[in-house]
């Protein structure tokens, strides 16, 4: 119906707006696709070496996830929020701004999970940070985040958004194959270095 295909597009809205890039710019840091991986999400802003910078990254990109989620929810109900869980995910990954060429959604990722089923986003966040502490590599922290997210479905007795989980966690690992690769060769930078 009308309603869902509005939520779907306003969520995919919000999902592409690239906050690493606009703040990166507005903050004079450069052009974030020629630092580090190129990549626009919290990691690479790290790597200009402005902690603020990253974090605001990390939260906005989360924030976006979650604000799309609950105004579906509100508007539409449980099925559109998952829905927008979804866009605004792809949105991020493919945003129409940067001709399509977006990030890795970990962080939206983390907020539309927060705000899905908040135990089993706090519950993912908590297993970056702990992988985060474990091996000081951001990718690594987050395939292993993705990949237990659904185990917290379980966890958390929220088999209705076990596929949903499921599908985001395979895209993510699509979207990390040039890091599993660097993983695998051991060349992949630790958290705050600035070469990757
Ligand atoms: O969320 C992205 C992170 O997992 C990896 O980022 O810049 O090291 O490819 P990057």
């Amino acid at each position: 119906p009308l309603s869902l295909i509005i939520v779907g597009a306003l969520a995919y809205l919000l999902g592409s707006i690239p906050f690493g890039v606009v703040i990166t710019r507005l903050m004079g840091l450069g052009d974030l696709r020629q630092i580090g991986s190129g990549n626009i999400g919290a990691t690479n802003v790290l790597r200009t070496g402005n902690k603020g910078a990253a974090l605001a990254t990390l939260l906005l990109d989360a924030a976006k996830g979650a604000i799309a989620v609950l105004i579906a929810r509100a508007t539409v109900g449980e099925d559109a929020a998952q829905l927008a869980a979804l866009a605004s995910f792809l949105g991020h990954l493919f945003p129409v701004w940067l001709g399509f060429r977006g990030g890795k959604g970990v962080a939206t990722f983390l907020g539309t999970l927060i705000a899905l089923a908040w135990p089993v986003g706090l519950a993912a966040c908590a297993t970056w940070l702990v992988a985060a502490v474990l091996f000081r590599i951001s990718s690594l922290a987050a395939l292993i985040a993705a990949a237990l997210s659904s185990l917290w479905c379980f966890v958390f007795d929220q088999g209705t958004m076990l596929f949903l989980v499921v599908v985001l966690t395979a895209l993510i690992y699509l979207r990390h194959w040039p890091n599993l690769e660097r993983i695998k060769a051991g060349t992949e930078p630790k958290i705050g270095q600035k070469k990757a």
